[in-house]
This record gives structure tokens, sequence and C-alpha cells, in this order.
């Protein structure tokens, strides 16, 4: 029998995430289903309801860095204690310092004093049907105000920026701090080619875990997949898939952001994008130097200048160590340099 509709939505609206192995786990649970640790109340991380992109952030963070989300939204009262939840069960991870903030006042920007990363996740999701420029002047206004927040509190932290549209917002933070270009990066490449490698495992029927794919140039429609430099278990991807189904693949990773936000109507994507943050902040975190495609500023690869793009990057403790230029061919430098001019249309 189905339960009725307020126990139903109390149990939606529950989630908890075992801090052992990070798992989620059912509310009720005694012991994590997956590494059998007992939920005591201090190892549980319970997000009530909110749409948070940096939800997985807890499960695989270590070592020792110093983290703060900002997001200027306001929020209710019930959102903000749950902050402090969040804040309070994070003390409890194996870092030094993680602090996930919602800052909505000059008072609690204090959170980010000394920060090594803060993470830009704030702004206003599009609605279906908008591209991610059509927030460009709203978010810009928000990014500035949160950009000179970390230049007084956090001078010396590195800048990640997931707001959208995040390729032109990376450069006017990156312009606005006058850091170094290796400092302030952004998400996209990450999440782009996640959706690449599970749009490849449809077709294919392999597991998206095997699959390695490279996406560069802008996160928007012009983004390109590079087939040449994605592979199943090594057998490179333009064996495996014929040109149909590349257009597919191609067609479905670009739309990929649009098909979440079609669905959820009032929300873009935060599950996946939430994934990606983590995927960069361990890379750092953990100075593992990862080769990851993100949001980089441009100087001279690629024979681009004065521009940022979604570019495979060394990233490590450092942020970006190096951009990789990836030896392209003609009709792949046409596709990524029509991406960059998109971009520049916005800065
Ligand atoms: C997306 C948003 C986060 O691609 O840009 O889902």
């Amino acid at each position: 029998m189905r339960a009725p509709l307020q126990q139903w939505s109390q149990q939606m609206e529950r989630i908890i995430y075992c801090m052992v192995c990070g798992k989620e786990a059912p509310v009720d649970a005694e012991r994590c289903l997956a590494c059998d640790a007992p939920l005591h109340t201090e190892q549980q991380v319970t997000y009530p309801g909110l749409r948070r992109r940096c939800e997985q952030l807890p499960q695989q963070l270590s070592d020792r860095l110093y983290i703060v989300v900002l997001s200027f939204k306001e929020l209710p009262d019930t959102s903000r204690e749950c902050f402090r939840s969040i804040v309070a069960a994070l003390s409890h991870v194996d870092c030094d310092t993680v602090v996930l903030a919602s800052v909505a006042s000059a008072e609690e920007a204090e959170l980010i004093r000394d920060s090594d990363l803060v993470i830009i996740t704030a702004g206003s999701p599009r609605k279906p049907g908008m591209s991610r420029s059509d927030v460009l002047d709203v978010n810009r206004a928000v990014i500035d105000t949160i950009v000179d927040q970390v230049l007084e509190l956090a001078p010396d932290a590195l800048l990640m920026l997931v707001t959208n549209p995040v390729d032109v917002l990376t450069w006017h933070a990156w312009k606005r701090t006058g850091w170094t270009r290796n400092r302030v990066f952004g998400l996209g490449g990450v999440l782009d080619a996640a959706r690449m490698a599970y749009y490849i495992g449809q077709e294919t029927g392999h597991s998206s875990r095997d699959i390695q794919t490279m996406v560069i140039g802008g996160h928007g429609d012009s983004m390109l997949p590079l087939f040449r430099f994605s592979s199943i278990h090594g057998i490179n991807a333009e064996i495996v898939l014929d040109s149909e189904a590349r257009t597919r693949v191609t067609e479905r990773t670009r739309n990929g952001g649009a098909e979440v936000l079609n669905l959820r109507e009032d929300s873009s994507a935060y599950t996946a994008p939430g994934a990606a943050v983590v995927t960069m902040v361990d890379a750092i975190c953990n100075d593992r130097r990862q080769i990851l495609p993100c949001v980089s500023v441009l100087d001279g690869e690629y024979s681009e200048q004065d521009t940022t793009a979604g570019v495979p990057v060394i990233l490590g403790r450092n942020g970006i160590e190096e951009v990789i230029e990836l030896p392209l061919n003609e009709t792949e430098l046409d596709g990524f340099q029509a991406s960059i001019a998109s971009i520049r249309a916005d800065l």
C-alpha cells in the first residue's frame, strides 16, 4: 500500500550518508548497507530537501583544505538551520576544516576568512528554454560581490566557479581578482565528459565506468565532445561508434543540462554537477595532478588569448598546474574556435 503523502514527502526530504564509506543509507537504518558501519548521529549528514550542487562533498573529502561554498540566495530559516547542521556534521570529517556556508550577509561572509578554496555556486539557475548566457547579467552581479569578499577575506585562496555561464563568469572573476590564472578556474568539462561517457554507454551497452571521455570548448551549446580523445577501456571511441552514433552522443551531451532542466522545470541539475565538483576538489585536495577538462584562462594555448575555454588541464594543489594542448585536427580546431567565439561574444 502506498504511504500517506506526508510520510512520503518526509522520506523524500531526508537523505543520510554514511560518513565512513559515503554511500547513501536509508533514513531509518541503524547500520550502513554498504560497509556495515553503525550510523550514529555524528556520522550522518542530513539534507532536508536542500537543492545543493555540492551535496556529495563530505563523502569524499579528506586531507587539509578549508572549503567554503557560498550562496547568496535568500534562504528560508529551515534551510539555514540545515546548513548549520551540515557545518556541524562536517566538523567530524577527516579534514582540518571543511565548512559549507550559505553566506547571505556580511557577517556570514566572515566564514570564508582564510579559506584555501572557495567554490562559488551562487546565482540564478536558467529556466527551461533559456540558455546559460541568458542568466549572465544577473549572475555577474552576484559573482562580483562574492569575488570582492574573497579578495578581502581569503586573498590566498583558489577560486572555483560553478555558476553559469561559467566560462564567461570565470573570465570576469579572474579579471576582478588580478590573480595568476592558475588560481581561478571553472567547472564544465568534468560534468560534460561524464554525460558524454553515459551517452556512449547508452549507445554501446558498456558501463560508463570503462569509458574515458574528453569535452572541450564552452560549457554551452557549442561544447565539443572529442571522440578521437575518448575510449572504451582503451579502444578508441571512433572505432566503436559510427558517425550517426557520434552525432547522437554529441547532441545529447550538449543538451544534457537542458534535459535535466526541462524535467525539473524549476531548477537546473545539481547532483551530477555536485559529483563533478567533488572530482575537482579531490584532485586539488589530494594534489592528484589529474588531467581533467576545466574552464581555464588561455594564454597562447591553442593560439588563443584573452579568453577562457574548457580545455584539459593538470589539476592539483595549486589549481591549474598546466594547460594541456591536444593535437587537434582541422575539424576539431574549427569546432573549438567556433565554441570560443560564442564565449567571446559574452565577455
Ligand atoms: C549543467 C549546468 C550546471 O550543465 O550547467 O547541468
